[in-house]
């Protein structure tokens, strides 16, 4: 399973880059106004910069489908890296139809249902979005939702690969890894605490403490 970022803040991909674990970021119009990204299109390709070659997803905002195609083209333009996020409605999947014909790469997203993720492969996503968090947040089961679409689109061979997303703590990560989800997005936080465990800080703390013991012996 590969990891991606979620966020849109350029000191938080610049560092969780630097940590060599992440292989594309996600963002969406919460995360870029809580980035303080004014302008968007700047904040997009610094962050295709910073994580060359990785999948960069951008949201669209219109609501029709020709506003959503207008709206990836010029996303897409910004650096190839760019993937249009698109939710999944009638008119949103019209679009990502269009797109795949052009050859621009979709994530689809809000995807809350088996169902929705069906049409999203049907209509050619390169990507679909379950939302974890969100589904748990009201007493469902989100990492039952991976599971099930991983299921679907490994059975008849559909291309669209699952992004677990709406990430909230570690044991999410590694339930999306055993659901068989081909990405993760992990929100920085969440990304940090992967790293984490109490035996790893003290087999470091009692390495070192015993290499300067040994150097004071000398
Ligand atoms: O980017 C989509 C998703 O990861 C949002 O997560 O935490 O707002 O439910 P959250």
């Amino acid at each position: 399973m590969k990891i991606f970022l979620d966020s849109a803040n350029l000191g938080e991909v610049q560092t969780a880059a630097g940590w060599g674990v992440i292989s594309g970021v996600t963002t969406n119009p919460t995360l870029l106004a809580r980035a303080g990204a004014k302008d968007f299109q700047a904040v997009v390709a610094e962050i295709c910069r910073l994580v060359p070659g990785g999948p960069i997803s951008a949201e669209v905002v219109s609501s029709d489908t020709a506003g959503m195609v207008q709206e990836a083209r010029e996303l897409a333009d910004i650096d190839p890296q760019v993937v249009i996020k698109i939710p999944v409605t009638p008119a949103g999947l019209a679009a990502v139809k269009q797109l795949a014909a052009e050859g621009i790469r979709t994530n689809v997203t809000l995807v809350f249902s088996t169902a929705q993720a069906i049409l999203a492969a049907a209509a050619g996503a390169t990507f679909v979005s379950p939302f974890v968090g969100r589904l748990d947040d009201i007493g469902q089961d989100g990492l039952g939702l991976v599971q099930e679409i991983v299921t679907v689109m490994d059975t008849y061979d559909y291309s669209t690969e699952v992004i677990a997303a709406s990430i909230r703590h570690p044991q999410h990560v590694v339930g999306a890894a055993l659901a068989g989800a081909h990405i993760a997005t992990v929100p920085f936080k969440v990304l940090g605490q992967l790293f984490e465990h109490p035996l790893t800080a003290q087999g470091i703390e009692r390495f070192q403490a015993d290499w300067e013991a040994l150097q004071g012996n000398k």
